[in-house]
């Protein structure tokens, strides 16, 4: 980078000697030969100057020291040296005068061209492109192999007739609870270690805030879903949910479902196994078979356990000669809990449990995706490493 010359350095004349501003007579020059060696001086004077390394404001700063019409040291020298010469100098002052009029003119005009060009030189190296660099690496992301479960299991519902809705993490105990016909104190709540939020008291202190927490299960929004529309109702709901759980291979504080509803006038059992053993042979293949067990979820009824034939040993419990790792022999794999819509709900919903029935489910998916994809620490889906997630691009 340029260091511009200060005003003060450009200070054209400084020396006294041959100080323009003072007459021949006054610097004691009375021959033409010495007329010749001042010239000289200033000459040389310039030169250093204008050899300096330049940038536009200093070269103009110089410009206006030497050729500036009010001060600059020609003007000067016009005035103190030219016009109150003797008249046997003033020949030879004119003529000099005039060769460094010319010199100083040109000199600059170069030095112009100069400082212009490195301007642009500087400019151009700044904003070059330099083909022959190597490209910057941006790496593309891609989804989180659990968005990727949530994608497929979505499309396998949508090709079925089911949308998408969603609803708040943060819940009210009376949907993520009651309207589920899970009273206070009914014993399925220990099953559901629930995070309470701390409130604030409400402002007039007089009434206690409502409760809420963060939600244990995707299940209120059957109940939000089913408040907000008639039947029929045919939905699947992907999100969040927490629970006080100590993280170990199988357990975090927050994991994945998708709930499934459907509720419509004549919707039977067997709709309700055929829409589950679809989706079950959609995402692990057409070979599986499904089972059912009989469970309880307060909010349907009957409630049943699905289980899938282990696909990784063909249901048979063993994998090359040992005891499959997968299903740990057992030949099934429990999959998640469903049933039929516990008509004590839709009085919760305003419907009328003597015409409408239906089917509700609710899929883990973490635990999913652990089972297809071979994963055996559900941690891994919350800590973000990148060497995990690049192996599901
Ligand atoms: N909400 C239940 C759970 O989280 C699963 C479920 C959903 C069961 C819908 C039946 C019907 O364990």
């Amino acid at each position: 980078m340029l260091s511009p010359i200060s005003a003060k350095s450009t200070d054209a004349m400084s020396s006294s000697d041959n100080n323009p501003e003072r007459t021949l007579a006054d610097l004691g020059v009375t021959r033409p030969d010495q007329v010749l060696s001042l010239f000289a001086e200033v000459r040389e004077r310039f030169d250093r100057q204008v050899s300096r390394p330049l940038d536009h404001p200093s070269w103009e700063i110089l410009r206006q020291s030497w050729l500036g019409r009010k001060s600059g040291v020609l003007t000067l020298i016009t005035e103190h040296w030219l016009k109150p010469a003797a008249p046997d100098l003033k020949r030879s002052v004119g003529q000099e005068l005039n060769k460094l009029k010319t010199h100083l003119e040109t000199t600059l005009e170069e030095r112009r061209v100069d400082v212009e060009s490195l301007a642009d030189h500087v400019a151009s190296i700044r904003d070059r492109v330099d083909l022959s660099l190597p490209g910057v690496n941006r790496p593309v992301g891609s989804r989180h192999l659990i968005r990727q479960v949530f994608q497929e299991i979505e499309d396998i519902f949508f090709s079925i007739g089911f949308s998408v809705v969603e609803g708040p993490e943060i819940e009210t105990p009376y949907y993520n609870f009651e309207a589920l016909n899970i009273p206070e104190f009914h014993p399925v709540r220990d099953d559901m270690d629930t995070f309470y939020l701390e409130l604030p008291p409400s402002p007039d202190k007089k009434t206690a805030p409502t409760q809420l927490l963060l939600r244990t299960h995707t299940s209120p929004m059957q109940i939000r879903t089913m408040e907000k529309q008639k039947p029929p109702v045919r939905v699947i709901v992907p999100g969040k949910v927490y629970r006080r759980d100590n993280p170990d291979a199988t357990h975090s504080f927050a994991f994945h479902q998708i709930e499934g509803l459907a509720v419509d006038t004549d919707i039977t059992f067997c709709d309700f196994t055929g829409t589950i053993e679809y989706f079950v042979k959609q995402f692990f293949g057409p070979s599986v078979k499904t089972r059912f067990r009989p469970s309880y979820f307060p909010f349907t009824e009957p409630s049943v356990e699905f289980d899938v034939s282990c696909p990784f040993c063909g249901g048979t419990g063993a994998s090359n000669g040992s005891t499959c790792s997968k299903c740990k022999g057992a030949a099934w794999i429990e999959l998640f809990g469903a049933g039929m819509v516990d008509p004590a709900v839709y009085g919760f919903v305003n419907y009328d449990a003597k015409k409408v029935s239906g089917f509700a489910f609710g899929i883990g998916i973490d635990r999913l995706a652990m089972l297809k994809y071979g994963i055996d620490d559900i941690q891994v889906f919350f800590q973000n490493d990148v060497r995990f997630l690049k192996q599901f691009p």
